[in-house]
């Protein structure tokens, strides 16, 4: 894939409407795997995780076909067990399907996934939430196996709310025989989403979106029709060009009550926004304010993934701006390469400081993870002259054509080979639309 040239100084206008989210899609998907039966979901952005997650599941003999945003799922009859390592490798969320596989049939490998290079990313929190729902845990050459030990479901303390680790016990313990209590969840709305989709499936569960989840054991789960939640990091991700680039945006089929902290940062920053039911506007003054101290952490506290998003759109303020990564230890990847455009920004540890500049100047930047990509995009909006971003693939596994989208808003982006882009994952064959028709043609009973 050829690298993308990015001509900052247009200000955005403009209406961009908002996919599914990515971070919803993908646990749902795993749910998909889970409940045996015909899914569907609709508004599901067309985004790489989410081709690699329809992979894993094809691979494992669910059929799976794609109309417009709607994904048909059918996982009644799977020809196997276990994901391939390869596509284990293609993402982190992986470890959902693996963890959906092992619920589905008592037992199944748990292995490191892949995912963005943003610090160790353990999985002992998944495997600690499912022992604790009843696997036993077996040791074999390269891998870990879990086997289910009796009757399933319990009592389960996360020590951090790790997100994959609630979505994977969530899943272990709607596919129990028995009652189970998960304590110390993440509260993400992405986890609600997920739990009103097993709830469409037939589970009972409350308490999702609070630490404390109680999950009924023993029910009968069938195929469901649900609708995915809007995107809330490509939300932010619009709304951080707007500020980078300056203009005026509205946002549409958004939530602005899940992305709060966020917005109330814009504000700090100078923007003025105004949300009305699902759409969102955003006034951004030429070069933004500063702003205090920014601390991630999780749900609902400011996003890990909105940091590099943020520090990107505001290399221009005036004053210096202050962010504090608590999440993952080595998400400030990207700042080397934000340095290039002319930032002036020093990384300690966990701890960026960042003092504005009147104006950034166009470099060549590759990106290395997704939210890294974004945030060079975004940069490189308020940069004066050319900037060129390779490393493009990293920012299709989660974004359903930002730079298309931003070049609608009237930026000046131009791809190095214009007619070869076709957007989307070029290395994934492209089955879903031939699964379309053979489902039409012979519907599994
Ligand atoms: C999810 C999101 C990702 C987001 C992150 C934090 C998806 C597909 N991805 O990732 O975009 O940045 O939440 O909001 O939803 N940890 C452990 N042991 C474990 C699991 C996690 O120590 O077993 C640690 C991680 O290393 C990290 C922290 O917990 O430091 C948060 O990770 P987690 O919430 O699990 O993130 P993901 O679910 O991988």
């Amino acid at each position: 894939m050829g690298a993308l040239s990015i001509y900052g100084g247009n200000r955005l206008s403009g209406e961009v409407r908002i996919s599914g989210a990515k971070n919803s899609a993908l646990p749902i998907l795993a749910a998909c795997l889970l409940v045996g039966g015909v899914h569907q979901l609709e508004n599901c952005p067309d985004i790489t995780d989410i081709r690699v997650a329809c992979g894993i599941l094809e691979a494992l003999g669910c059929r799976v076909c794609r109309e417009g945003s709607i994904l048909t799922v059918d996982s009644r009859c799977l020809v196997q067990r276990s994901v391939p390592e390869d596509l284990v490798g293609r993402m982190r969320a992986s470890i959902l399907f693996q963890g959906a596989a092992y619920a589905r049939f008592g037992s199944g490998i748990l292995s490191q996934p892949g995912g963005c290079p943003l610090g160790a990313r353990p999985i002992d929190l998944h495997l600690a939430a499912l022992q604790a729902l009843g696997a036993k845990l077996v040791e074999e050459q390269s891998s870990l196996r879990l086997e289910k030990q009796g009757p399933d479901g319990g009592f389960v303390k996360l020590r951090y709310p790790s997100v994959g680790a609630t979505e994977n016990a969530l899943l272990a313990a709607a596919a129990a025989g028995n009652d189970s209590i998960l304590i110390g969840c993440a509260c993400e709305p992405e986890i609600v989403d997920l739990a009103n989709f097993l709830n469409a499936c037939g589970a009972k569960i409350t308490g999702a979106g609070t630490q404390t989840i109680f999950v009924r054991g023993g029910r009968v789960l069938s195929g469901a029709v649900h609708r995915v939640i809007p995107d809330r990091m490509e939300t932010v991700s619009y709304l951080c060009a707007c500020l980078s680039a300056g203009g005026r945006i509205t946002l549409r089929e958004t939530d602005p009550g899940c992305c709060r902290t966020e917005l109330e940062l814009l504000e700090a920053a100078g923007c003025k926004i105004c949300a009305e039911g699902s759409s969102l506007s955003m006034d951004a003054p030429d070069r933004p304010d500063a702003v205090p101290l920014v601390v991630t952490g999780p749900y609902p506290r400011f996003s890990t993934d909105a940091q590099p998003l943020f520090l990107a759109a505001l290399c221009r303020a005036h004053g210096v701006s202050r962010f504090c990564e608590t999440v993952f230890e080595s998400r400030f990847g990207f700042a080397s390469e934000l340095e290039k455009l002319g930032a002036r920004l020093q990384v300690r540890e966990r701890y960026a400081r960042l003092e504005g500049v009147p104006a950034l100047h166009g470099a060549s930047l590759c990106a290395q993870d997704l939210r890294g990509a974004a945030a060079l995009l975004i940069a490189a909006l308020g940069a004066e002259g050319e900037t060129k971003l390779s490393g493009l693939a990293h920012l299709e596994r989660g974004y359903s054509d930002f730079p298309a989208k931003l070049r609608n808003l009237g930026a000046d982006l131009r791809w190095e080979h214009e007619n070869e882009y076709k957007g989307g994952a070029a290395w994934l064959p492209n089955v879903l639309s031939e699964n379309a028709a053979t489902m039409e043609a012979s519907p599994r009973s």
